[in-house]
């Protein structure tokens, strides 16, 4: 637990004593966005050079490799997992196997130490993220991580901000959908705002957030609690 330095005492108080009122605790909220979007950590647009010039575009756009073959964590983890060497050997052995931009996969292959990929998505530490949740729930890597199979290199295109995170916790419906389309990132571009909110409704229903009738269940007031992301 890593609270002490983000939340000081005051700030458990605070919030107690703001619960009641919705109006005062919205404002709070906003003040808390406000603070979350400090430039530090609005990192959208950063993509680093990466070691290996490996394309997204080339593998899963053009030779269609869906994203689990190679993180194969996404599912089952909190974390997404960066393929092993051996992953890419599995074709490289064969495949250009004399391509000076392969030479640090092959050495990694000989010597036994990963390729030093730099990440490019990172949250602090004080917040709670978890793939597995969002994937088996019917949220699309393309939803945080847009048009990944259209990338020659990874960039970071949301902000990743609180602010951002809760603009879908308070209202997912229309960014929901079956899970079996998850890593179909071109799926479902054609659906309107009408059928999104129809499907969703339905989706909403399935994953308990709604009850029969439609009405939020306290499952659905979780998702903007504090402690769902800060525990
Ligand atoms: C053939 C293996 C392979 C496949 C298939 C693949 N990836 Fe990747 N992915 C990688 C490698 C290697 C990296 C690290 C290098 C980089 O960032 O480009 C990476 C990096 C990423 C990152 C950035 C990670 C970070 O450091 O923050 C994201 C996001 C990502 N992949 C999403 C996807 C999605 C979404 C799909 C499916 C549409 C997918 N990947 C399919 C190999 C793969
Ligand atoms: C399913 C097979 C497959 C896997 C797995 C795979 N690749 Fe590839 N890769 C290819 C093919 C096919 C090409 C195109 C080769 C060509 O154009 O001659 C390619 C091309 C490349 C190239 C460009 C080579 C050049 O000289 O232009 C790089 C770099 C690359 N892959 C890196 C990787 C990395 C890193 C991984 C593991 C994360 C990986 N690949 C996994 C099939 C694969
Ligand atoms: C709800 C938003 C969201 C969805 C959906 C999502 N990701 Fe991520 N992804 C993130 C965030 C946030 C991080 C940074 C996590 C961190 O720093 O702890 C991340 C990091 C990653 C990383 C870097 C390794 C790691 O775990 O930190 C990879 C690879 C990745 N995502 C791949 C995927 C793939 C593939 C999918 C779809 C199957 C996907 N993501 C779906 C938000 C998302
Ligand atoms: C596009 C929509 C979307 C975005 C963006 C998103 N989430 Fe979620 N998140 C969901 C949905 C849907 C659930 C599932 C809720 C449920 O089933 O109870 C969820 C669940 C969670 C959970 C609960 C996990 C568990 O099982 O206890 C955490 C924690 C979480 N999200 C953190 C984050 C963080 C942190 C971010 C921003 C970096 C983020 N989410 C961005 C839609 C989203
Ligand atoms: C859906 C996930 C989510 C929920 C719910 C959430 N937060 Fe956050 N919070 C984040 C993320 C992500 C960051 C990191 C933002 C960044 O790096 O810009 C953050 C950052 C913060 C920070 C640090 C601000 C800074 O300057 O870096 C504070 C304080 C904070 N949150 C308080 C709260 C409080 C109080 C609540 C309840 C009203 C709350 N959070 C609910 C995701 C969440």
């Amino acid at each position: 637990m890593n609270r002490t330095p983000i939340f000081p005492p005051w700030m458990d108080q605070l919030i107690k004593l703001l619960g009641a009122g919705a109006a005062v605790s919205g404002l709070y909220v906003v003040m808390m966005i406000n603070f979350g979007a400090s430039p530090k950590t609005l990192n959208a647009g950063y993509m680093p050079e990466q070691p290996v010039p490996y394309s997204h575009a080339l593998h899963v756009g053009e030779l269609g490799l869906d994203c689990r073959y190679c993180h194969t964590t996404v599912e089952s983890a909190g974390f997404a997992a960066v393929p092993p060497t051996e992953t890419c050997m599995n074709c490289h052995g064969k495949i250009a196997p004399t391509s000076m931009k392969l030479k640090p996969v092959r050495d990694s292959f000989s010597t036994g130490m990963p390729v030093p990929w730099i990440k490019v998505h990172d949250l602090p530490d004080f917040v709670y993220f978890n793939h597995s949740a969002h994937v088996t729930r019917g949220v699309s890597c393309v939803e945080c991580h847009g048009r990944i199979d259209q990338m020659e290199e990874v960039q970071q295109v949301a902000a990743l901000s609180m602010g951002w995170c809760l603009e879908c916790h308070r209202n997912p419906e229309s960014r929901l959908r079956p899970v079996d389309k998850v890593t179909d990132l071109d799926w479902g571009l054609e659906r309107t705002p009408e059928v999104k909110a129809t499907e969703g409704r339905e989706l909403m229903k399935d994953l308990g957030l709604y009850d029969a009738s439609g009405q939020p269940t306290v499952r659905m007031t979780l998702m903007t609690n504090c402690s769902t992301c800060h525990r």
